[in-house]
């Protein structure tokens, strides 16, 4: 096992009825921005019920966080703070809205352009304090210190990470799932799955309960993903899944382990290029990401091979093809597209990916840095 040190300091209510818990979270006196997104929340009682648990404190909201948050729309949110004052920020949305406030958080205080915390990775030295209120169980962003926006005019999609905008505290009612639509469903699922795969299936260092935590949340989601798309769903299913999708990036099956994250770079510069959602980007790349690095991830491979599918191992290059074959079926199984061509792209993507990955330094992405400019592109070019 590698060295590490392990903190997760935010507080999580989770359960039904948990969202007045952030009456008694939030600090006694603090002037409270709300900030969400396209207005679901006013649709499915989250607002109502967060007005409701705001009821002693000053507060006003700032509306208008666009799925993959753009630069743009954080800095009048920034505007808004500092001409009224507001010093606590209450992020009620999914992974977009809470990756806004956790940029809005550390721009509001920053003394130089903030730009600069995503294009320079400037250092973020002070934030204001965030709570959130979760509404879409997938990025894990609810409590762990990573946050990616957007540029909208530049077609950049960066991330910056500080312990300053870890939220305080995250409410996790697994009821506002109801008014999820079926694609948002789709996308936590496939999202908190390939966040495990990135921490896991690199290579082994003999760190027995970071596996096995890993593939519990493996498991989890391939047993319980697919009944969340059923007409007729459980508390019970919700909660776990939601569960599994704060899990999977909080921190604790990454430490003390080698990490990957080369599927969710090139993923990113897909979304920033031609707006795919988050998830669908990771469901193309993943497959061929790990046919292309076989022979690194080969011993990790097979681990994942029998223990999570169950597959006999004695034929080595049988099992890794299966176990491959078998994540790509998991995510058709929960409606998830694993084909450029199945959002209407072509060969043109494989170049122009390419550049982008060029231009933004991801040249040696992965647990070896062994996903080079050629490697990218043979792996694009499997996905069309
Ligand atoms: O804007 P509203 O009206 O809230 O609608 C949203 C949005 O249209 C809707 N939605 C959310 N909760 C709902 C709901 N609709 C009905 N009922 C509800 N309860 O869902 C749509 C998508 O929301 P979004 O927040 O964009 O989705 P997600 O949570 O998947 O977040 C994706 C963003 O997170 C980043 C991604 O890159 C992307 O920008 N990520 C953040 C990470 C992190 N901070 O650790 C890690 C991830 O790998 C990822 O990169
Ligand atoms: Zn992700």
């Amino acid at each position: 096992m590698l060295n590490f040190s392990f903190v997760n300091p935010t507080q999580i209510h989770f359960g039904d009825q948990q969202i007045l818990e952030i009456k008694h979270s939030i600090p006694k006196g603090a002037k409270v921005l709300v900030v969400y997104g396209g207005g679901s929340i006013k649709k499915n009682g989250v607002y109502d019920q967060v007005v409701e648990a705001l009821s002693d404190f000053d507060w006003g909201e700032f509306a208008g966080i666009e799925p993959n948050p753009s630069y743009q729309t954080c800095m009048e949110a920034v505007e808004l703070i500092q001409s009224q004052n507001y010093d606590f920020i209450l992020a009620v949305g999914g992974g977009s809205v809470i990756d806004g406030c956790k940029f809005i958080a550390a721009a509001a205080v920053f003394d130089d352009d903030p730009w600069d915390i995503l294009a320079k990775g400037a250092q973020v030295n002070d934030a204001l304090p965030i709570g959130v209120v979760l509404t879409l169980p997938a990025t894990g962003s609810e409590s762990n210190s990573f946050s990616v926006i957007s540029n909208v005019e530049t077609q950049d999609k960066l991330p910056f990470a500080s312990a300053l905008v870890q939220p305080q505290f995250a409410v996790l009612d697994p009821n506002v799932m109801q008014s999820l639509p079926k694609r948002q469903l789709t996308n936590g699922i496939v999202d908190a799955f390939v966040h495990t795969m990135e921490q896991y299936l690199t290579y082994p260092v003999d760190a027995k309960v970071q596996d096995r935590f890993a593939e519990g949340l493996l498991l989890t989601l391939i047993e319980e993903g697919p009944k969340l798309l059923d007409d007729e769903v459980s508390y019970q299913t919700r909660a776990n899944v939601m569960w599994s999708a704060t899990m999977a990036l909080n921190g604790l099956i990454g430490a003390g382990v080698p990490q990957d994250w080369a599927t969710h770079m090139i993923g990113h510069e897909i979304t920033a290029l031609y707006g795919l959602d988050h998830a669908q980007t990771l469901a193309i790349v993943l497959p061929r990401m790990l046919a292309q690095q076989q022979r690194e991830k080969r011993e990790k491979l097979l681990q994942y091979a029998e223990r999570v599918f169950g597959l006999d191992t004695t034929d080595p290059e049988k099992a890794i093809s299966e176990a491959i074959s078998l994540t790509e079926q998991f995510f058709h199984r929960v409606n998830m597209p694993t084909r450029f061509s199945d959002h209407g792209l072509g060969e043109e993507v494989v170049q122009q990916v390419c550049a982008q990955l060029e231009r933004h330094g991801m040249v040696a992405l992965g647990e070896h840095q062994a996903v080079t400019p050629d490697k990218s592109k043979h792996i694009l070019l499997a996905s069309l």
